[in-house]
């Protein structure tokens, strides 16, 4: 494994440059690899990490459980309303009692702030499980979902959905591997600025072209990928979900709207999925659709970060 990963956070894409990506991408396959063979693989044997989601979660809890079991360490639940953090413990008390049992920490919270103020009290890393700004974890399985199924030729991604975590690590993502990624919305909705200023200055580095637009058919029109997400995240914005279900009525990807799209496209989506709003049964049931082969990708990518950054 390579020296320089071991020790570091997992905060968000941006702080890791494409050969670094590339790299945790490989290590992912040979990880995906091995498993298939059920050849061991136990690189992190005797350690522990901790798991603290503050929110909901099948995919990221689950894969993470396993991917840790693996590796040989023993994960744990970390219940926030059992902890002393429900009675106001701060963070950075938490934090560094945390740092003294555990090699590891994953998250899963409402700001970036949050995980990166674990981050600021420990020494061991911090992974980011989900934050309200990024998700690093699926933008890593999203790409080699990509990888495995169109290669790793420049393409195109049309993307319909909330402009919130996901969609943030995946513009990242798109602007570091100079993809195109349509992002289709209505009016008002917008990415959040610091990572729409990473975004523009990294693709005029790599000539990726990330484009806003309320136009459906635009995004979808000659895809490589349809990305599709929930209109209504965790967290702020499912408070406005009547809202949205008005604004966002028609932004879906079904059988009409991606017959623009080219004619092996994949469908993607990082689920939980809401079919009838977002994309239609037929979609995701459908031939083009990958959802679960990226679902299982979410289990070797991570297991990939764990062994990397884990002393
Ligand atoms: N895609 C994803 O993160 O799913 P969960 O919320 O189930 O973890
Ligand atoms: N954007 C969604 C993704 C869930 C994995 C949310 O935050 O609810």
């Amino acid at each position: 494994m390579r020296a320089d990963f071991k020790g570091r956070d997992f905060l968000t894409l941006m702080d890791f440059t494409r050969d670094e990506i590339e790299f945790v991408l490989k290590v992912s396959m040979e990880l995906k690899r091995l498993h298939a063979m059920r050849a061991p693989h136990e690189y992190l044997k005797g350690r522990t990490v901790g798991l603290i989601f503050e929110k909901p979660s099948t995919r990221t809890r689950v894969s993470f459980m396993a991917a840790i079991s693996h590796l040989g360490a023993t994960p744990f639940q970390l219940t926030p309303q059992v902890m002393q953090l429900s009675r106001g413990e701060p963070i950075k008390d938490t934090a560094r009692v945390l740092d003294r049992y555990l090699d590891g920490l994953v998250i899963r919270t409402f700001g970036q702030e949050i995980v990166e103020e674990y981050a600021r009290w420990m020494k061991k890393p911090v992974i980011n499980a989900l934050t309200d700004l990024t998700h690093p974890m699926q933008g890593l399985a999203d790409i080699l979902t990509i990888w495995e199924h169109k290669g790793r030729k420049s393409i195109k991604i049309g993307y319909v959905g909330d402009i919130w975590n996901v969609c943030h690590s995946l513009m990242i993502m798109s602007s570091i591997f100079g993809y195109k990624m349509y992002v289709a919305r209505p009016r008002g909705y917008d990415p959040d600025p610091k990572i729409w200023d990473f975004v523009e200055d990294k693709s005029k580095e790599t000539g990726a072209e990330i484009v806003l637009t309320e136009d459906l058919e635009e995004a979808f029109k000659n895809a490589d990928v349809i990305y599709a997400n929930t209109w209504h995240s965790m967290g702020g914005p499912e408070a406005e979900k009547d809202k949205r279900l008005k604004d966002w009525a028609g932004y879906q990807a079904n059988e009409e709207t991606t017959k623009v799209a080219k004619e092996d496209f994949i469908f993607m989506h990082c689920l939980p999925g809401y079919r009838g709003e977002e994309m239609t049964d037929g979609i995701i049931e459908g031939s083009h659709s990958v959802v679960f082969d990226q679902a299982e990708n979410r289990m070797h990518t991570e297991k990939a970060v764990l062994a990397l950054v884990i002393p």
